[in-house]
């Protein structure tokens, strides 16, 4: 009989965190102070985030020890299962090796945890009482709020306000375990009010909710904000993925020509990816494709330069691939990936030649769903449907090129509190939304006053 699934023990978890930064052929360029423009140390963002994850934020050790208590934690769903897609294989007639790993069987459905747990634990160490965040479609608001019951701390989330309207469960997950949620733009918040005043019925974007996430953490020593992507820590937290990877393809005898995942902010691509691309630094040829949608393509369309995490600039510039700060996207179903802005890991290794972009078309990826679940059975979340959308044109260029290669897709998440999007995509009420030019255009209006990054790419 053929090995379907591929499970590591748990007793073989990792215990270390993989750091790129250890590895990484350019070193980024340091964060800057919003109000100065000067590179930003520990103390500038301790109003934000607590001492221990700024540590590991900076930190260029090349291995960290995963505590205990995380890995306790850790063993609730982890190690995950990959999966040998053997129906999709034969449904596609490719002579290509296809595993996905399966990052939904979570309790909150999603890679999210991963870091949620971790960042739950170290602002508990570090005396932390409340954490606030932001959330898109719902999947980081629900794993943190689940992670921050397990430590005893207080939630307090900011959802996007078209996916608020959009997925009323997400918001009763949240609320199950502890959270409080409110729809972004609010009242609640400065940032909120303003935002308002001049669009009244904004639907929200994710640059909006953490401005006001981040506002209503500074100000009181016991609130931290909390980051569910993009920043250096959260791609380490996220490497567990991508370390089991690799022991579960060792076991299978194999290992992969191509890798790909879906990019919102990066973290679910990066903890897998990071640890292949370690390999490719030391010599493995293998193509590392982070999947985009068309209407919001920041690594594959977006210039590189410094730009602010937020709507209200209020967060440190970060050296990035970008939409601008400003950036209101196309209401696609796919709520993780509507983000203006990419980790600068990614945008550095993107840079470097190391990964590679590519962005897809909302319908093709709810096709691409629609097959991977008639074939394989599991329903994925509009934005890990991008990740199998690549997956199946990588199989069936295989096809045609006739050549038998291994693709490992990371499967990020289910899509069982998605299916109102399944339901616009059966009934014909989809539609593509690439994004027209003048959006770069505008995007570098957004960035032209901020100071640039030494590979300035406009
Ligand atoms: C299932 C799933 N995949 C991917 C993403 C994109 O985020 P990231 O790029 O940080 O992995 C999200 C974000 O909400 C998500 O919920």
């Amino acid at each position: 009989m053929q090995r379907k699934k591929i499970v590591l023990p748990e007793s073989e978890i990792p215990r270390q965190w993989y750091n790129i930064m250890a590895d990484m052929p350019t070193p980024l360029e340091p964060p800057l102070h919003p109000g100065t423009g000067e590179p930003a140390g520990p103390d500038d963002l301790s109003p934000i985030f607590p001492m221990n994850l700024i540590e590991q934020e900076v930190s260029t050790k090349r291995w960290i020890d995963i505590p205990e208590e995380i890995l306790e934690k850790y063993l609730i769903w982890r190690p995950t299962p990959l999966y040998r897609a053997y129906n999709l294989e034969k449904h596609l007639k490719t002579p290509a090796r296809i595993y996905y790993k399966n990052e939904g069987v979570s309790p909150a459905g999603s890679h999210k945890p991963n870091t949620a747990i971790a960042q739950a634990y170290y602002n508990k160490e570090a005396g932390t009482r409340r954490i606030t965040t932001e959330t898109g479609a719902g999947q980081w608001g629900s794993a943190l709020s689940m992670c921050c019951s397990f430590f005893g701390l207080e939630c307090k989330v900011f959802m996007v306000k078209i996916s608020y309207n959009q997925k009323p469960y997400r918001r009763l997950m949240m609320e199950t375990w502890g959270a409080t949620c409110t729809a972004s733009p609010s009242t609640e918040t400065q940032a909120g009010r303003s935002i308002l005043e001049k669009n009244p019925d904004s639907p929200g974007s994710l640059g909006m909710a953490i401005s006001e996430a981040v506002e209503a953490a500074v100000g009181d020593e016991y609130t931290k904000y909390s980051l569910g992507s993009v920043l250096n820590h959260v791609m380490l937290h996220q490497t567990i993925n991508g370390l089991e990877t690799q022991k579960q393809l060792e076991m299978a005898g194999d290992y992969p020509d191509v890798v790909i995942g879906c990019a919102g902010g990066g973290s679910n691509f990066a903890g897998n990816c990071l640890p292949f691309v370690r390999d490719k630094i030391h010599g493995k040829e293998i193509d590392i494709i982070g999947v985009e949608p068309s209407s919001c393509p920041t690594m594959s369309r977006g210039p590189f330069a410094y730009d602010f995490g937020d709507t209200v600039q209020m967060t440190p510039l970060m050296p990035m691939h970008t939409l601008g700060h400003d950036f209101v996207p196309a209401p696609i179903h796919a709520g993780g990936l509507r983000y203006h802005g990419m980790a600068p890991i990614l945008s550095q290794l993107l840079l470097d030649k190391l990964i590679r972009a590519e962005n897809i078309n909302q319908l093709e990826t709810f096709q691409a769903g629609i097959t991977f679940a008639r074939t394989e059975g599991f329903i994925s979340a509009p934005e890990c449907n991008h990740a199998v959308a690549m997956t199946i044109r990588e199989a069936l260029k295989a096809r045609e090129e006739g050549k038998e290669k291994t693709i490992l897709c990371n499967w990020s998440g289910h899509g069982l509190v998605d299916m109102a999007a399944y339901e616009a995509y059966l009934s014909g009420q989809l539609s593509d939304q690439p994004l027209p030019e003048e959006e770069i255009t505008r995007a570098l209006e957004a960035i032209a006053p901020l100071p640039k990054p030494r590979q300035y790419i406009g």
